[in-house]
């Protein structure tokens, strides 16, 4: 059997051709039924005589053979881009049948309940707005890798099973079967090792880095997400900036989104906590929140420190003097503040080479220029009241590694979910993954998380409390 797609019939007319696809819907009308059949590229009417067809379930999954005609004029259907043509059914295959659907594949889906979009997520998957969301984002990947290629840059893949690094949320952790008693952290992002990849003489590398993060989820935040994550040597803030901007612009346009600014605004945090009473910020009118406008800036000039929050475990646990970092204690202060950084004096007032990428009122990327001086990153820790010994614990490893040939370098992280939702014109992150998690941090289709047999826990050296 050599296939034709759906979309490949409008060149066929005449031509005997094998479709391979799914009963998109069904209407018996006696001796004739009919059939959408659908496929990747679209559905075409399928004819059947004398009884054919008519035993189809919807969703079932068919190959049908037959000719290619040319619908009459009064047939013609003028919203299906294969309006034009039709499939007489002369043979017809069962590849699978399916029967009485859980959910409804057709509609946009928003009226279908959580619990069973996600229980069924394969057959969600299936409506049109989904199938149309799937594509972008690889499309968009596509589009952002062109652009890194083309500067240079190197892609690198960092690994999963690490050391807790300080992206401000807590740990999902992974015991060891080698190590009883000890346990891995998945990565809250690969902050680190892509520093240490700067030491390697990397450069400007790239990951589409998986993160995990244990914090509370939201429309925009998931445990697990990813990030255009990527980091340069020998970078300026301005000139980092400008090469986040030009790839970003790129990309989007190449996928078909439409940009308020050529130039993204560059405005100062102060300015932007004065003006919106936040750090990010939706800077559309409302035409261009209807027309899908997408309306970047970047803010800067963040205060490095703030006070811990006693209430945010995580915030308690780092911040010991009662100060922690907003952003990124890797980071390094800007040349104004490097003073009173390295005295620990003016705290509140210490600001940070870190700049954000905001997108229609949300975050959509963080990065700043980094402190590759060791001396800078121990006084970080230092005004956030760690020992030496604690120090040395927690980054001793970037602090060697910054003593043996660590460029000055500087980077950023991007959320791809976010980008992808703002471009899809969607409100939650979840319709941009393929298999999300609940509102309640349960799995798609498969229900994690889950219990563990009574062996695996004692090979573990696990005790349930
Ligand atoms: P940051 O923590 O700001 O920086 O993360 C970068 C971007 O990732 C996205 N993001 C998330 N998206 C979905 N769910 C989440 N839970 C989530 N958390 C973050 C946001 C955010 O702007 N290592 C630094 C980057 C760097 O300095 O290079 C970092 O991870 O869009």
């Amino acid at each position: 059997m050599q296939r034709t797609l759906v979309i490949e019939t409008l060149q066929k007319i005449g031509e005997k051709v094998t479709l391979c696809g799914w009963v998109d819907s069904k209407r018996d009308h006696g001796k004739v039924t009919f059939v959408d059949l659908r496929d990747r590229t679209g559905k075409i009417q399928a004819v059947g005589i004398g009884g054919k067809l008519s035993e189809l379930t919807t969703e079932s999954v068919i190959e049908i053979t037959g000719p290619i005609n040319a619908r009459g004029e009064k047939s013609i259907n003028p919203n299906l881009p294969t309006g034009t043509v039709e499939i007489f059914v002369e043979d017809y295959k069962i590849l699978n049948k399916a029967v009485e659907l859980p959910i409804l594949v057709e509609g946009d889906g928003h009226d279908v309940n959580e619990e069973m979009r996600l229980k069924y997520r394969y057959l969600d998957l299936r409506r049109e707005r989904m199938q149309k969301i799937v594509r972008l984002r690889s499309k968009f990947y596509q589009a952002l890798r062109e652009q890194l290629e083309k500067k240079d840059f190197v892609e690198v893949e960092t690994p999963m099973l690490t050391k807790s690094t300080k992206e401000g949320a807590r740990d999902f952790i992974v015991p060891s079967r080698f190590n009883p008693g000890k346990f891995y952290a998945l990565p809250q992002s690969p902050q680190q090792y892509k520093q240490l990849l700067m030491t390697a003489g990397v450069e400007n590398y790239y990951q589409f880095a998986r993160c995990i993060r244990d914090e509370d989820l939201r429309a925009d935040r998931g445990f697990e997400f990813t990030q255009l994550d990527l980091e340069m040597s020998f970078v300026t803030q301005e000139e980092l900036m400008a090469h986040v901007e030009e790839i970003v612009k790129n990309a989007i346009k190449k996928v078909g989104g439409k940009l308020q600014n050529e130039t993204f605004p560059v405005i100062p945090y102060t300015e932007a906590i004065a003006k919106y009473g936040a750090d990010k910020f939706d800077m559309r009118s409302e035409e261009e929140k209807k027309d899908g406008t997408l309306a970047f800036a970047w803010v800067v000039s963040f205060p490095f420190f703030k006070k811990v929050d006693k209430k945010d475990i995580a915030e308690v646990r780092d911040g010991k003097s009662g100060w922690t970092f907003t952003h990124n204690p890797f980071s390094r202060p800007v040349p104004e503040s490097a003073e009173d950084h390295k005295n620990g004096q003016n705290i509140e007032n210490i600001v940070t080479a870190q700049y954000d990428l905001v997108c229609n009122g949300f975050e959509a990327g963080g990065g700043s220029i980094r402190a590759h001086d060791p001396e800078v990153l121990k006084q970080t820790f230092k005004i956030m009241g760690y020992s030496d010994e604690e120090i040395q614990s927690s980054v001793g490893h970037m602090l060697e590694a910054f003593k043996l040939g660590t460029p000055p370098h500087g980077g950023i992280a991007l959320g791809l979910d976010r980008l992808v939702m703002l471009l899809a014109g969607e409100t939650s992150i979840k319709e941009t993954i393929a298999f999300p998690m609940s509102s309640s941090g349960k799995t798609a289709i498969m229900d994690a998380p889950s219990e563990v047999s009574a062996e695996q826990l004692k090979e573990l050296g696990i005790k349930i409390a």
